[in-house]
C-alpha cells in the first residue's frame, strides 16, 4: 500500500502505539486520546501549541512530534524524497472522464479538492459518486478504500448509493457498509468529528474523506463583519486537519462550498466562494460548477491548481451518477 511505501522512505524506528514514543507514558497517552490523537500519524501532522492542553511542555512536545513524523516518513524531507512522495498520490475517478483528464488522471490524494457552485449545480452528486468510485479497483479508477462523509446539510441519501452503485455493477449493501457517515449538526461539531476521525480512517482503510459542506454552518454561524477572522481562523484550522489526514493516509480529501453573489461586481464573474481566501489557499485543486440548462448538463472549470492550467469540460448527472455528456446531451435545447 502507498503509506506503507511512504513510511519505507524513511529509516528511522517505527511506531505502533502512542504508548510506544519515547517520553510518552500511559497518562501522558490517555490525554492525548482524550484531545482526539488515536493514532501516531495524527500526532505527526499537529503542532507542539495544540498539545499544550495535555500538559506536555514545549519542548517535550516537539520532541514527541519529531519521533511521529520521523516514524512515518514526513519529517523534513529532501526534494528527491518529495517527488518520490508525490510518486505515491493515487488518482480518483469522478465518473467523467474529461472531468477525469481536466486534473490530470482523477482527483488526487494527499491534497483537498473543492467543489464550488451555486445550488443544484451537483456538488453532492459528485461526493455520492465518489463514494461508490472509490470503493472500485484501480484498473476501473478507484482505490479499494472505504468512504468517512460528513454530512452538514443533511443531504446524504442512500438511495442515490444504490443506483450508482448498480449502473458500476456493485453490490449497493457493501457499497453502503463502506460508508461511515456522520451527520455534523454544528461547525464545532463538524470540527470535532474531523478531530477524532483519525482511527475510524486508519481502522477502515478510508480513502476518501468528504465534507459537504466545508463551509455551510461556518457562514449560518459567523455573521457580521467582526466575526469574519475568527470564522477563517477557526475554517483554517478545520482545513489544515483534513490536509492532514489526506497526507497522513493517503486519502482523497473532498470538500463543497456553495457561492455568494458578488452584488458590486459589475464585470467577470459576479459569484465568489463562500470562505475567500482562506479556503482558497488551502484547496489545492478547485473546481467550479455550473449549469449549462435546465437539463443534466453540467459545466465544470478547473480554476485553481498548482500545477495545471485552468479549463473547462462538460458532463452530465442524470439517476445513473456522473457521466460523460454525449454529443447529442450536449446539443439538446435548453429546457428539456
Ligand atoms: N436521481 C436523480 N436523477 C437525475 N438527476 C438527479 C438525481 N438526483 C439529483 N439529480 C440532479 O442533481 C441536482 C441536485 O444536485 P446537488 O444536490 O448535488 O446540488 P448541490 O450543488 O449539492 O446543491 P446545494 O448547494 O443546494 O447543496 C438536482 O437538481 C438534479 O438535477
Ligand atoms: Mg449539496
Amino acid at each position: 500500500m502507498a503509506e506503507d511505501e511512504i513510511k519505507e522512505s524513511s529509516s528511522k524506528k517505527k511506531y505502533e502505539l502512542l504508548e510506544d514514543l519515547p517520553g510518552v507514558g500511559p497518562a501522558t497517552a490517555q490525554k492525548l486520546k482524550e484531545m482526539g490523537y488515536h493514532t501516531i500519524e495524527s500526532l505527526a501532522m499537529t503542532t507542539a501549541r495544540e498539545l499544550e492542553p495535555a500538559g506536555i511542555s514545549e519542548k517535550k512536545a516537539l520532541g514527541i512530534i519529531e519521533t511521529a513524523r520521523s516514524s512515518i516518513g514526513v519529517s523534513f524531507i529532501r526534494a528527491d524524497e518529495l517527488l518520490k512522495m508525490r510518486k505515491n498520490v493515487l488518482r480518483l475517478t469522478s465518473g467523467s472522464k474529461v472531468v477525469d483528464r481536466l486534473v490530470d488522471g482523477g482527483l488526487e490524494t494527499q491534497t483537498i479538492t473543492e467543489f464550488y457552485g451555486e445550488f443544484g449545480t451537483g456538488k453532492s452528486q459528485i461526493c455520492h459518486q465518489l463514494c461508490v468510485n472509490v470503493q472500485l479497483p484501480p484498473e476501473r479508477g478507484g482505490l479499494n478504500g472505504a468512504v468517512l462523509y460528513v454530512d452538514t446539510e443533511n443531504t446524504f441519501r442512500t438511495e442515490r448509493i444504490v443506483s450508482m452503485s448498480k449502473h458500476l455493477g456493485l453490490d449497493p449493501e457493501q457499497v453502503a457498509k463502506n460508508i461511515i457517515y456522520a451527520e455534523a449538526y454544528t461547525s464545532d461539531h463538524q470540527m470535532f468529528l474531523l478531530d477524532n476521525a483519525d482511527e475510524v480512517i486508519k481502522e477502515n482503510n478510508i480513502k476518501l474523506i468528504i465534507v459537504d459542506s466545508l463551509t455551510a454552518h461556518f457562514r449560518s454561524e459567523y455573521i457580521g463583519r467582526e466575526m469574519l477572522a475568527p470564522r477563517q481562523q477557526r475554517l483554517n484550522k478545520h482545513m489544515h486537519k483534513l490536509i492532514g489526514l489526506a497526507r497522513a493516509f493517503n486519502a482523497v480529501a473532498v470538500v463543497t462550498n456553495q457561492v455568494m453573489a458578488k452584488p458590486d461586481v459589475f464585470f467577470g464573474d459576479a459569484v465568489h466562494p463562500i470562505g475567500g481566501h482562506i479556503v482558497g489557499h488551502t484547496s489545492h485543486t478547485r473546481i467550479y460548477l455550473r449549469r449549462a440548462s435546465h437539463g443534466p448538463i453540467r459545466i465544470a472549470r478547473l480554476v485553481s491548481s498548482p500545477y495545471l492550467p485552468e479549463g473547462e469540460e462538460i458532463f452530465k448527472i442524470t439517476e445513473n451518477g456522473v457521466e460523460d455528456a454525449s454529443e447529442e446531451d450536449k446539443t439538446k435545447p435548453r429546457g428539456r
